[in-house]
This record gives structure tokens, sequence and C-alpha cells, in this order.
């Protein structure tokens, strides 16, 4: 088997996509292993949940470092070299990076987004799914580029939005697909099938999961 990817995982609270990375990482056979959770707040929840699994926490924070993102990333990135990382996955990661930080991992740091991009970028996303009526939502793992929530799209899930449904009920059953299609989008990219051609990823491999999930209606 070819040596696993080494990954570091950024996170800002709870970190339940973190945790469900860890758990995919579990198995031996899974191509990347987490080297390292780091978080810019010291309170994060998922610091405590990354160091009952026995990994290596960090924190940077960033209200030390006033407007200085470029000193704020610096700081990451000697993290980073520090533990090896060869993979930067953000999990509910709550900082603006730098474009000299986000140029350095192009095509090797991803993004999970609670929602179907390129639609509802930002924040408030289950809120704003509701008021706009759709019938899908969902969740997509993306790479980074400097501009927010952007980026070529290596895997979506999909979930369909119920009449009776509440930003809660709805934010539930999006995070249960974030769970699942974060490990398979990482596994893509950690066994080098992902590409980007013309800011478009494309998965190599006829069989295997390819990077789309429909979750059907329950
Ligand atoms: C997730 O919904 C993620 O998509 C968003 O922030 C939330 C983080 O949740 N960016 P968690 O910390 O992974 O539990």
């Amino acid at each position: 088997m070819m040596a696993r990817k080494r990954v570091a995982v950024l996170i800002s609270g709870r970190g339940s996509n973190m945790a469900a990375l860890i758990e995919a990482a579990k198995d031996k056979t899974y191509p990347a292993e987490i080297v390292l959770v780091a978080a810019n707040r010291p309170d994060a929840g998922g610091l405590e949940t990354a160091k009952a699994a026995g990994l290596a926490t960090a924190v940077v924070d960033h209200t030390k470092y006033g407007k200085d993102r470029a000193a704020f990333d610096g700081a990451l990135q000697a993290l980073l070299e520090q533990h090896r990382a060869e993979l930067v996955c953000l999990a509910g990661f709550m900082r603006l990076l730098t474009a000299d930080f986000v140029a350095r991992w192009q095509e090797r740091m991803l993004n999970i987004h609670p929602a179907l991009l390129p639609s509802f970028k930002g924040l408030d996303t289950h809120a704003r799914a509701l008021a706009a009526g759709v019938k899908l939502h969902g969740a997509t793992v993306h790479f980074v580029v400097p501009e927010m929530d952007s980026g070529p799209i290596i895997a979506q899930g999909a979930v369909a939005v119920h009449d009776d449904d509440d930003e809660a009920a709805l934010s539930k059953r999006v995070l249960a697909v974030e769970h699942r299609i974060y490990p398979l989008a990482l596994k893509l990219v950690a066994e080098g099938r992902v590409s980007v051609v013309d800011g478009r990823c494309r998965i190599a491999g006829a069989d295997g999961p390819q990077g789309a999930m429909i979750v059907p209606a329950e």
C-alpha cells in the first residue's frame, strides 16, 4: 500500500466534521492519516475530541495577531511544516486565509461548506435555503481558492428539503451528509484520483465512489 497522506485538520468549533475524518482514518486502509488538529480558538470543542483520539493538537490564537493575517498564516504554516502535513482539511474553520497561504496549498487544501455550491456561499446557508424555497439542499467539499466558498468542487451530497423543515431540522440532515462526503472527498484526493482541469475537478477511476452522493428522502 502507498504511504498514507499526512493530513492536518483546522477547526474553530465543535469539530464534528473533524471527528468524521478521524473516524474514517482509523481504518488502516484509508489513504490518509490525521497528524494534527489545529484550532484558531483555544475553546474550540473539537480539540478535546482530537485529544481523546490520541491526536496531536495545537492552537494558533488569531486574537494574538490582531489584524496581521500574514503573521497568523505564517504561524499556521510553520505548524503544518513541523508536522509534515501534505494535505489540509478546513472543517468549520472560520478564518479567511491570505492568498499567499492559499497558493502554497493549492489543490492540497479542502473545505466543507453546508450548501450546494455555488448556491448559498457564506453564512446562514440553511435559513437562506429555506427562504429561497429550494427543494434540494446539501453540502460541498471543494479545493480552497482565495475567494471564499469557491474553488473546484470535489464532492457534493444532496438532501430533499421538507415542507415542515426548520433551520435546525435541515441543518441536522445536511450535517449527516457532510460527515459522509468529507471522508469520501479526502479519500479521493489522498488516492491522487482528483485532478483539476479548467477549474473543474475530474475524478479518475471508473469504479468506486465518485464525488456525488444523493441521500434518498426518508
Ligand atoms: C459545518 O456545517 C461546516 O460545513 C461549516 O461549519 C460547520 C462546522 O461544524 N463550515 P463542525 O465544527 O464540523 O461540527
